[in-house]
């Protein structure tokens, strides 16, 4: 089944750094149509990772509004124009440290839509929610938020990406069985709700010595990968190994 890998480079590397990791994943072995790669790096690099790199480009996040005055925003239509198809939403990092709700959310993924780019909306439980049994409810609520507004067809197009709080960077992650039960609840809960089939990714703490646990995982669609996705030797391996 073919994979989905997103790697979120968060606010990391310079164009120096983006230029050797171009040139050194550009050889690895990598056929385009059985999965799909989405580098996300800082918005300033897009354009040359477009020109450059044989993989698809995505941005770490959109702004909600359309355009206007919002001084170090940047637009939907602006990423459009730079033919942009995907965008990373809702990261776990911008509800922490930017007070992304999820009605800020909504308007964003509404930015992605009207503007033909893929949103990969995150949504995860922290720590203290899992400990008090309330992933479900909390990833239930997230949905029906999140999703508020859009067409089946539209909703068809939104990838989920499930990334537990307390997994990202900690080295920990939640069991391949835990992360094949949420997946599911996610996807039974999309179907019942709105009659769409989405895919569900898994991020949260993803390395190449413990992809096997992730490989082969039925309701998974692929991945979301932060620190590993950096790291370009790492990262190609990852690649190579779902291919
Ligand atoms: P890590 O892979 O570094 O845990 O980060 C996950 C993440 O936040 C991807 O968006």
């Amino acid at each position: 089944m073919s994979k989905i890998v997103v790697g979120n480079f968060k606010m990391n590397m310079t164009l120096q750094d983006v230029a050797q990791y171009v040139q050194y994943i550009n050889n690895i072995n990598f056929n385009p149509n059985q999965n799909e790669i989405i580098l996300c790096p800082s918005y300033i690099y897009i354009p040359y990772l477009n020109n450059n790199i044989k993989f698809k480009v995505g941005a770490q996040d959109v702004s909600a509004n359309h355009m206007g005055s919002y001084t170090g925003e940047i637009s939907a239509m602006q990423l459009k124009s730079e033919n942009v198809k995907y965008s990373i939403l809702g990261h776990s990092e911008r509800r922490m440290n930017f007070r992304e709700t999820e009605n800020i959310i909504n308007k964003k993924i509404r930015q992605c839509v009207d503007n033909n780019i893929k949103p990969i909306v995150c949504i995860g439980e922290s720590k203290e929610e899992r400990l008090m049994m309330k992933t479900e409810q909390i990833l239930r609520r997230s949905i029906l938020d999140l999703f508020r507004g859009f067409t089946k067809e539209q909703l068809s197009d939104i990838i989920v990406a499930y990334e537990p709080i307390w997994a990202i960077g900690s080295g920990i992650t939640p069991t391949p069985k835990e992360i094949e039960e949420t997946a599911y609840y996610i996807k039974d809960l999309v179907r019942s709700a709105y009659k769409v089939d989405i895919r569900v990714l898994y991020g949260g703490s993803i390395n190449l010595s413990d992809m096997h646990k992730f490989i082969g995982l039925n309701n998974i669609d692929g991945y979301l990968i932060g620190g590993a996705s950096i790291d370009v030797e790492e990262f190609s391996k990852i690649v190579e190994l779902i291919s």
